[in-house]
């Protein structure tokens, strides 16, 4: 899902220790047992089914049958055509497995299929499958999972990959050194996929978020270089708040003070702190990067830039004002400045950096009767995020993630572009991750389809007329009649050249289908072609 720095992974590892004592003493005192609330709470009933119901499924076949789902604990929903579970990435060897998740559409059958990864590097794309773009969602915050109304299965076929091997419920051997590496892996398991269930001749849409901006691109080329329009129809993709350019320089450290400027209502830093910010924002060459190459068109290309956290500690903005935010805000959530206290529940136990669920109760996919319906190895604990590499390179590569492939812009994102025409970059406005002017400069530090860069700066707005689907009828029984019937109104901006979309997001963090989700409905739809204007 996300991506975060080692150190704040660290960080977080050791304020859970803390807190798991008190917060299991406070539960204790107010007798909270959220397990025994959910068993008591009545379930609506579920839909009968045939034994002949699988005879009207598109994708069941003798191959298939073994990832069939038929029932999710908690979820007291029909779940119509579901399956998932482990494909080998090679059929003669089962050592190295990729998980996955895949629904087709509730809506007009299409020939497409929609595969959406999340980032980390390690952590899982469960994560979208339950927090952003699948049809059942059960969020922070949220006593027991609901349909979601704008989940991507209303429009096309989805499946949510767990990569690479290392990740949640995958299993085999960590080997990979880059995203070549990860790409190849992704791409055998993808063709093992398609024969298992029959597919062929389908468009191929990549999508994801944060590191997956590294995975969706190379990904993608790996696709299209292995020239198999029958099976590997690369169509278009989609990345949210994503690492395409040098990440902790341009992405973070470059845009952190205006960010902070324009945020601080919610931030909470006080006068002498943000002098100090100023002060490095300056001397350490933020400002006149901003200033040089905050440019539509550019102004020629960005110089190399590496931020070595050991020789440029003095020049962190970034994670210095990442932990002073906590003075301010104990609830500071990284992903979506905007929330503040109380500290909300994740059924997936990781909110924020601050791993979080309520006392007592589990994390959902580590269940053993959720891993026994979705046909997930027994053995193995699930976490969000793996606790170790998915790359065997060390702290090596230009990210010091292990991971020694090229920042996308250098080569494979244009690729991508010039093949599809229909490549989506999109940041949240609330997300300090990665942050949404970062993400700007590293567009205008690359050249696709005969040109550099933007020509100009972003000027359209997104406005959103899909009415709200989702809190209605709390509006209504609370007297607002027609409340929120109304469009939404302008959530963002858009800008489009040479077969690339650009869309800021406003009133959203990091994953933006679960903080916007008609917005992110919005973007999916242009991706695959259903609309020509966001
Ligand atoms: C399943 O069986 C029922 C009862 O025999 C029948 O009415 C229905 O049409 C069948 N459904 C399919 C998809 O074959
Ligand atoms: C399968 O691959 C693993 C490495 O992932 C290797 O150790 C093992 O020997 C292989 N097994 C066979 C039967 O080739
Ligand atoms: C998505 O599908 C669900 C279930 O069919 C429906 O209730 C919802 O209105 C659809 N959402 C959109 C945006 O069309
Ligand atoms: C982002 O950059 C634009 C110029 O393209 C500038 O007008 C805006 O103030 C910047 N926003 C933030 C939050 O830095
Ligand atoms: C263009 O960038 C150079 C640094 O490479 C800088 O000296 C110059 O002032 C910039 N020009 C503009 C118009 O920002
Ligand atoms: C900008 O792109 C050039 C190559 O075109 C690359 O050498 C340089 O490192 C990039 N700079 C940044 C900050 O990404
Ligand atoms: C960071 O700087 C130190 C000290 O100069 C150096 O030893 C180290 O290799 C650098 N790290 C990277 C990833 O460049
Ligand atoms: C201002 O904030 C900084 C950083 O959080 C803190 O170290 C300092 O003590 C604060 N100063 C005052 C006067 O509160
Ligand atoms: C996952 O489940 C295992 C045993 O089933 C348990 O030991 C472990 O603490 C659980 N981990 C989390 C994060 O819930
Ligand atoms: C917006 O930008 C386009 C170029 O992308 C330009 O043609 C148009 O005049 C601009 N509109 C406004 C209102 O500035
Ligand atoms: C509902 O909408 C109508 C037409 O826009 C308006 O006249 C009416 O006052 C609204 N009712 C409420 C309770 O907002």
């Amino acid at each position: 899902m996300r991506w975060s720095l080692v150190r704040s992974a660290l960080l977080a590892l050791s304020v859970e220790s803390v807190y798991a004592g008190q917060l299991s003493e406070v539960s204790r005192r107010k007798g909270f047992t959220p397990q025994l609330k959910r068993h008591a709470a009545p379930e609506p009933p579920k839909d009968k089914r045939f034994a002949n119901e699988t005879d009207s499924f598109r994708f069941y076949n003798d191959d298939s049958a073994q990832y069939f789902v038929d029932e999710l604990p908690d979820m007291p929903f029909d779940l119509g055509e579901f399956y998932s579970g482990l494909i080998p990435i090679d059929m003669n060897n089962a050592s190295r497995a990729l998980f996955f998740i895949f629904q087709p559409t509730v809506g007009e059958p299409v020939d497409e299929i929609t595969i959406w990864l999340n980032g980390g590097p390690g952590c899982s794309s469960l994560e979208g499958f339950l927090q952003e773009t699948g049809l059942f969602q059960w969020s922070w915050g949220e006593y027991a999972p609901h349909i979601n109304p704008y989940s991507w299965v209303n429009l096309t076929n989805v499946l949510w990959v767990e990569q690479p091997v290392g990740t949640g419920f995958s299993i085999g051997d960590v080997t990979a050194t880059s995203e070549e590496d990860i790409a190849k892996d992704f791409v055998d398991f993808f063709l093992n996929f398609e024969k298992i269930f029959g597919i062929s001749k389908f468009k191929i849409y990549v999508t994801g978020e944060s590191y997956a901006g590294r995975y969706v691109p190379y990904i993608s080329a790996e696709m299209i270089d292995r020239c198999d329009e029958e099976l590997l129809d690369v169509s278009g993709a989609l990345m949210y708040d994503p690492c395409i350019g040098e990440y902790a320089w341009v992405q973070q450290q470059a845009v952190a003070f205006p960010f902070i400027v324009e945020h601080n209502s919610v931030m909470g830093y006080n006068t002498s702190y943000m002098k100090e910010l100023e002060k490095l924002d300056q001397s350490c060459g933020y400002a006149d990067f901003r200033e040089s190459y905050m440019a539509f068109p550019p102004n020629g290309t960005q110089p190399y830039k590496h931020f070595n956290s050991s020789t440029d500690a003095e020049c962190d903005i970034w994670t210095g004002s990442y932990l002073e935010a906590f003075h301010a805000n104990p609830c500071f959530n990284v992903y979506e400045i905007g929330l503040q206290c109380p500290l909300l529940s994740d059924p997936l136990g990781y909110p924020t950096d601050l791993q979080y669920s309520y006392p007592g109760l589990p994390v959902y996919f580590n269940r053993s009767d959720v891993k026994a319906a979705l046909h997930a190895p027994m053995d193995v604990t699930w976490l969000e995020c793996s606790p170790t590499d998915v790359f065997v390179g060390g702290k090596g590569g230009p990210q010091d993630e292990g991971d020694f492939s090229l920042d996308p812009i250098q080569n494979v994102l244009p690729k991508v572009i010039e093949k599809t025409n229909r490549v989506l970059v999109s940041n949240g406005n609330l997300d300090y991750e990665i942050i949404t002017n970062g993400t700007l400069l590293a567009i205008q530090n690359m050249t696709w389809n005969g040109a550099f860069g933007f020509q100009h700066a972003p000027n359209t707005t997104i406005d959103i007329t899909l009415p709200d689907l989702m809190y209605r009828d709390i509006f209504v029984s609370s007297g607002f009649d027609n409340g929120t019937e109304e469009p939404q109104g302008t959530m963002g901006m858009q800008h489009y050249e040479r077969g690339l979309m650009w869309a800021e997001t406003y009133l959203s963090g990091h994953m933006q289908p679960q903080f916007q989700g008609r917005s992110a409905y919005r973007h999916l739809q242009w991706v695959l072609g259903r609309i020509d204007k966001l």
